[in-house]
């Protein structure tokens, strides 16, 4: 069978992972490679040291039906430079593409005009390479981009808008990022580049050679919160309305020529971090607007001809970190007062004309006044003296225990544990604070790393942060080493993983950090390559740090256009290479099942993406084997159930079943994604859902609280599910063992009924409904069931009104020796309030508003749990009744959920958001959810 896409590129590029063998990439899970539906959506390649020419590989792409190789490129040894060479013009035929991420490449020669044909575009980033020419205009046509980063190449000429016939960067009005610094551009910023129609929130200009003075349009774009113009020759007075940009966090105007008044920049009341220094403005007495900017971090103006006397009040913002006047004509006696910030950490007014300072004892702040009159008379005082840099650098601490030593190149973790991490340096392009020294600031940042790598899946163990420093282009560098868990080392996948999360802003840093971009060291350390007989595939990975950077993010979103495994299927559905090849149609007389949506997964990649089944990969066990949490290499979270020894099924059976679960599918019901039947293995592969059971929460054990409101939705959920599943599922599916270990909440805490099936997996033919042994659980187990053998829905009926008893009182079903149900009824006095059942109910149902909506779940769970299966409802009559008590209850039964488990621990997405204008939701559509990437 012929290998048809990927091949072209594998033989093309060089250093491609050594796991791109076999026939089927997604099947196979190559390395770096997504797969939707079996297509390739994704390639991700990071820290590796791809090398090659990209056009060769856009060329190959057009023939890949017919390039076939099963050998791994030629390895030279010698060839390290990196992906090189021109962006071919081909790559706009590559209409589907939404990503191009080619950051820290080799790539030089212009951007091809072509790129202005992806219509699809979203996401743009070429930074660091050695790109040059000018930026096409046709990127104007890009309408759905929404970032644009040309940052650190060698591009020049104009920066190009519209004009009649020729598109322009002006049309780009859902563009929310355009990142041009560290290039040549020159000629004026034209004022049609800016509109009010725009939604850009950073404009990175600096390190350019811009001329002419800053349009006034640019107080239009009101959605600004970075401005970076520092370091071109921008002449002329800024304009007035700068101060329209009311969001603007960091203004950098420093290094230019600009003349005429010092703007004037009341209202900006957000403006954290300001930097004019350098430039010609007409000399002004200390404005007062300077004390009234309250978000203030940082203030910086040397040379900037301001004179007279420092107010106390400029040192009162409360976040006031640094305040840099150097070179000025700064007179009178220097007081900072005694209410200045508590944060404040630097005040440096070197040659200015103070000649006095009002001191207090315990100043915590490093001040500087030297070649100010008071230190020219040979002061020895602290403050004449230039300080040797005393600023405490931050680094993570260790967490709870004493780090260790370790062998060879492992470093021990902030966790004590030596491990190979996977590093590289952080760079922050406009951060709105300056005291570098504070850890409260980096542990944040640290903190939402690990959240973002865990909320992912992510093998991540730690995150070491270290050395923040400022670098010439007044970006916040920072050194960065993430341990791997499980193991002492990562493999591909996980580097894979981490180094797309860092490069497409999936991760995004706390407030005030703001755009930023990673560039990773090569990782030598990847799984099975360090053992001596694999020597040349380790060196050929190890070789030549790429060239222009050492991270190398190649990210092509094909969705649809190589749709090979699919076209391969069709072609040859029945024979050998086919992923169901294993299914062996001669000894099952079944053949290929008949699936709708779930894939089947090689033995191999299950246990790759379970760190092989390893036990800290585990969520949950049970008499039929073990479930385990496992990351497709789509970075998909499942859940995989792993059929012990002994209970397996003979294959037919096995088929028949993940047939029939294949049709399942209800947003109550946990869907199936796969199978594996393979190497004597039965495994069955769901989704993964974030909150845990029912019963955790129930029991305080996940931490979500659950309210009245919460469990009716939760009810409404479950007994839709298991309508589902009774009553629309061809054929019926009785559950058989409802419970709330099995009643699983995701990340909105909808109700997902999980683990039907369960019991046919344990190897017991089923013949009607008349079973030979009782399946179940003790406590939700129907008495009917188990005195006749006779299974039918109802028992599910009974199980559910256990259930709704334990919503009740968040008890288990049998506590101290007593059963639930009997309690309940024991205690019961329906004359009474909540039938006096106040004292057994779960405080938070005890305490609602809505008492009649307790009773009348109560009178429903007493239904469900009738002697006699006939007494009982249908669970089509225990939806209607729930809806009726959520509206009794003051629910919108049809409403859905709005809110996440995360607003119960008080997190606002808002809040945790860097960019306070953008939307969530784009940074996690990258290529999980290639449906989800129209832009906002
Ligand atoms: C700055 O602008 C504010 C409001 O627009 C105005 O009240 C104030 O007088 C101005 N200050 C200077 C120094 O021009
Ligand atoms: C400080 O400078 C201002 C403006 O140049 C001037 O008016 C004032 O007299 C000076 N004050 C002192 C104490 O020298
Ligand atoms: C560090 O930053 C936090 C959060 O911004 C702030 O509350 C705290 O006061 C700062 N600490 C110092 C010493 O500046």
């Amino acid at each position: 069978m012929a290998v048809v896409a990927l091949k072209a590129l594998k033989d093309i590029w060089k250093n491609v992972p050594p796991n791109w063998v076999g026939t089927d990439p997604c099947g196979n899970a190559w390395d770096g490679i997504s797969c939707s539906n079996n297509r390739v959506v994704s390639i991700t390649l990071v820290s590796v040291n791809l090398s090659g020419q990209l056009s060769s590989d856009i060329e190959g792409l057009s023939e890949l039906q017919t390039l076939i190789s099963d050998e791994c490129s030629d390895r030279d040894l010698s060839y390290n430079k990196g992906l090189t060479g021109p962006l071919p013009s081909a790559i706009g035929n590559l209409k589907k593409l939404s990503s191009l991420i080619l950051v820290g490449c080799g790539f030089s020669g212009p951007i091809p005009p072509s790129i202005g044909s992806l219509q699809e575009l979203v996401y743009l980033s070429l930074n660091s390479n050695n790109f040059v020419g000018e930026i096409p205009p046709s990127i104007g046509n890009l309408s759905n981009l929404y970032w644009l980063d040309l940052a650190d190449n060698k591009l020049s000429g104009i920066i190009p808008v519209s004009n009649g016939s020729t598109p322009g960067l002006d049309m780009l009005v859902n563009a929310k990022h355009f990142h041009f610094g560290r290039n040549q551009f020159s000629g004026e910023i034209p004022s049609q580049l800016f509109s009010s129609s725009l939604i850009l929130i950073h404009l990175l200009l600096e390190n350019n050679q811009l001329s002419g003075s800053i349009p006034s349009t640019l107080g239009l774009v009101q959605t600004l919160e970075i401005v970076r113009l520092d370091k071109n020759s921008l002449s002329g007075s800024v304009p007035r309305n700068l101060n329209n940009l009311t969001s603007v966090q960091a203004l950098f105007l420093a290094n230019n020529d600009f003349t005429g008044p010092l703007p004037n920049l009341t209202g900006m009341n957000l403006l954290s971090y300001m930097d004019m220094s350098n430039n010609s403005f007409d000399p002004t007495d200390i404005p007062l607007w300077f004390s009234s900017l309250e978000s203030l971090t940082t203030l910086i103006m040397e040379n900037t001809h301001i004179r007279g006397q420092l107010p106390v009040s400029l040192f009162s913002p409360f976040q006031l970190q640094t305040v840099i006047l150097k070179n000025n004509r700064i007179n009178g006696t220097l007081n900072i007062g005694s209410t200045y910030s508590s944060q404040l950490q630097l005040i440096d007014l070197q040659n200015n004309l103070i000649d006095g300072f009002t001191q207090r004892a315990g100043y915590n702040v490093q001040i500087i006044l030297v070649n100010n009159p008071i230190c020219d008379e040979g002061g020895t005082e602290n403050y004449c003296n230039i300080p040797q840099n005393t600023t405490p650098s931050y680094s993570t601490p260790p967490r709870n225990c004493t780090p260790i030593s370790c062998s060879s190149d492992k470093i021990s973790s902030p966790t004590c544990k030596c491990a190979y991490p996977y590093t590289g340096t952080l760079v922050f392009r406009a951060p709105s604070f300056s005291n570098f020294g504070n850890s409260t600031v980096f542990a944040s940042l640290q903190q939402k790393m690990m959240d973002t790598f865990q909320s992912h899946g992510q093998p991540v163990d730690s995150v070491f942060l270290s050395n923040p420093v400022k670098n010439i282009y007044n970006y916040l560098e920072l050194n960065l080493q993430i341990f791997p868990s499980g193991h002492d080392f990562f493999n591909r996948t996980g580097i894979t993983g981490i180094g797309f999360m860092l490069s497409n802003q999936t991760f995004k840093p706390p407030p005030g950090f703001g755009p930023f971009y990673f560039i990773g060291n090569n990782y030598p350390y990847f799984a099975g390559l360090t053992s001596g007989s694999h020597k040349s595939s380790s060196t050929s990975v190890i070789i030549g740090a790429a060239v222009g950077g050492s991270i190398l993010v190649i990210l092509l979103l094909l969705a649809g256009v190589y749709a090979f495994c699919q076209k391969r299927r069709a072609e040859t559905a029945a024979k050998k290479s086919d992923p169901f090849a294993s299914w062996d149609p001669n000894t099952e007389s079944g053949g290929v099942p008949q699936l709708k949506g779930a894939r089947c997964f090689p033995f191999e990649e299950l246990k790759r993406c379970t760190n092989n089944f390893n036990e800290i990969n585990a969520i949950g066990t049970g008499g039929y084997g073990k479930v385990y949490r496992g990351t497709l290499p789509n970075r998909q979270v499942v859940a995989i159930k792993r059929a012990q020894h002994g209970s397996t099924q003979g294959g037919l059976e096995f088929k028949t079943e993940i047939e029939f679960l294949s049709r399942v599918h209800h947003k109550n019901v946990v869907s199936l994604v796969g199978f594996c039947f393979d190497q004597g293995e039965q495994m069955l592969v769901y989704e993964y859902i974030t909150n845990g059971s029912l019963k955790d929460s129930l029991m305080g054990i996940s931490g979500i609280s659950l309210d009245w409101m919460r469990r009716l939705r939760i009810a409404l959920g479950a007994a839709k599910g298991l309508h589902y599943l009774h009553d629309l599922a061809n054929p019926p599916i009785i559950h058989r063992d409802i419970k709330s270990n099995n009643i699983l909440l995701d990340e909105r805490l909808n109700a997902k009924v999980a683990d039907f099936g369960l019991s046919k997996l344990m190897g017991e033919p089923e013949k009607g409904h008349v079973t030979t042994q009782v399946k179940g659980t003790m406590g939700y187990l129907d008495p009917e069931y188990y005195m006749t053998l006779q299974l039918t829905e109802k028992s599910d009926v009974y199980s559910f009104g256990v259930l709704l008893f334990e919503l009740l009182t968040a008890r288990s079903p049998i506590e101290k020796g007593k059963y639930i149900v009997a309690v309940v009824k024991d205690a019961m006095d329906k004359t009474k309030d909540m039938y006096n059942l106040q004292a057994i109910l779960d405080p938070i149902v005890a305490s609602n508003m809505a008492p009649r909506s307790v009773e009348k779940f109560v009178d429903l769970a007493l239904r469900c749990v009738q002697e006699l299966g006939v007494d009982r409802p249908t669970m089509s009559e225990v939806v209607k009744e729930v809806e009726i008590i959520m509206e009794m209850a003051g629910l919108n039964p049809n409403a859905e959920s709005s809110s996440t488990s995360e607003s119960y621990e008080g997190k606002s997405k808002e809040f945790d958001h860097p960019y306070t204008n953008e939307s969530l939701d784009f940074a996690y559509s990258g290529v999980y959810s290639p449906a989800r990437l129209e832009p906002k």
